[in-house]
């Protein structure tokens, strides 16, 4: 997820397990083959497999709406090994859509199946080339043709977001409509929108019929949100991941983000991350109030310090050893956006 979803937090998020796979932000494709440093930078998996560091694979998403364009890129990224490729066909950035890329795409099913059949004939048979679609533009008249486009161009998998451009993030998503595109096309059907907690997986794949869901800001929201969807379809109790089990984590992601990224933006990415897990922690809401204000890394490296030293004092009052952020056992299908 742009500006939100990058490679520090899925870093992060896949440590904790439940997440199966990850779907990079987009790289904005416009009338260019890209230098193979702009694909690292975005995707700096490509230099650890295609994986992050939990071992989670990581298809990279490429956004355009040029074919020919689109396929060269394709190819070059291909070999930087990628756990696939992925296509946008959901953005619904202004800026993006001006150019008739992303979900401006919807209107015009014809350059999607050119699209998804250029790039599939420009990469090895055996990398996996899926698409993300949303339900159309202004209205969701079109989204089995769009659909039956990227089938029909040889992707070997479908993500719906299933709601249309105009509609934006605006709750409910309809995910009955999935349910319509899975009755025609014959590839895997990956169900997305909305899936804030185990109900909601679980009234998603009712009413889509889809065993697969992807999984976005709920994931930022509740970091074990996919260990508890798992967990319920396994029909074995309850999993997630507690505020304790967090605070090792929000260290990592404070670590890499100091290692990783500039001075200026370093605050910003904590408390992005910190106003998204308010909304399930309130250990989290206490930090944010805390902080939202505070910009200086070496304050929140104080305040991160505390919170690190009472958790460390928890843990060793109730007799357990401090461990570093392994703390939970990945389970076995959610995907990440
Ligand atoms: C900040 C932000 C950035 C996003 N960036 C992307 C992106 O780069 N590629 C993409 O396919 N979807 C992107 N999305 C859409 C999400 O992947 C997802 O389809 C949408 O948020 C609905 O799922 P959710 O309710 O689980 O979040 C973005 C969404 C948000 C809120």
């Amino acid at each position: 997820m742009e500006g939100l979803l990058d490679f520090v937090l899925r870093d992060i998020l896949t440590r904790v397990g439940g997440i199966d796979r990850c779907v990079s932000e987009f790289i904005r494709i416009t009338d260019q083959l890209l230098p193979e440093r702009v694909f690292t930078r975005i995707v700096p998996e490509l230099h650890t497999g295609g994986r992050t560091l939990a071992g989670v694979p990581v298809r990279a998403q490429l956004l355009g709406s040029d074919p020919v364009c689109l396929a060269e890129n394709a190819a070059r990224l291909a070999g930087l090994g990628p756990a696939g490729i992925d296509l946008n066909f959901g953005c619904p950035a202004a800026v993006v859509n001006r150019h008739g890329g992303g979900a401006a795409l919807l209107n015009a099913p014809e350059t999607i199946h050119a699209i998804v059949s250029a790039v599939r004939r420009a990469v090895p048979a055996q990398m996996p080339v899926s698409a993300k679609m949303r339900l159309g533009y202004s209205d969701d008249s079109r989204a089995v043709e769009c659909a039956l486009a990227i089938a029909g161009g040889g992707a070997d998998e479908l993500v719906v977001h299933a709601r249309t451009k105009a509609q934006a993030y605006k709750p409910p998503a309809y995910w009955e409509r999935i349910a319509d595109i899975r009755a025609v096309v014959h590839i895997p059907v990956v169900a997305n929108g909305e899936i804030w907690t185990v109900d909601d997986a679980h009234r998603c794949r009712e009413a889509s019929g889809c065993d697969m869901l992807m999984i976005g800001r709920g994931a930022v929201v509740d970091p074990g949100l996919g260990l508890a969807i798992k967990a319920d379809m396994a029909g074995v109790g309850q999993a997630g991941i507690t505020w304790p089990q967090l605070v090792p984590l929000l260290a990592d992601f404070w670590h890499i983000v100091c290692t990783r990224l500039d001075a200026r933006s370093r605050a910003g990415r904590l408390k992005q991350w910190l106003n998204f897990l308010r909304r399930r922690f309130p250990e989290a809401q206490t930090a944010y109030q805390l902080l939202k204000t505070i910009n200086d890394p070496a304050l929140i490296d104080e305040w991160l310090a505390g919170v690190v030293r009472a958790w460390l004092v928890a843990r060793l009052r109730s007799g357990l050893t401090p461990q570093p952020s392994s703390l939970l056992t990945p389970a076995p299908v959610v995907e990440a956006a």
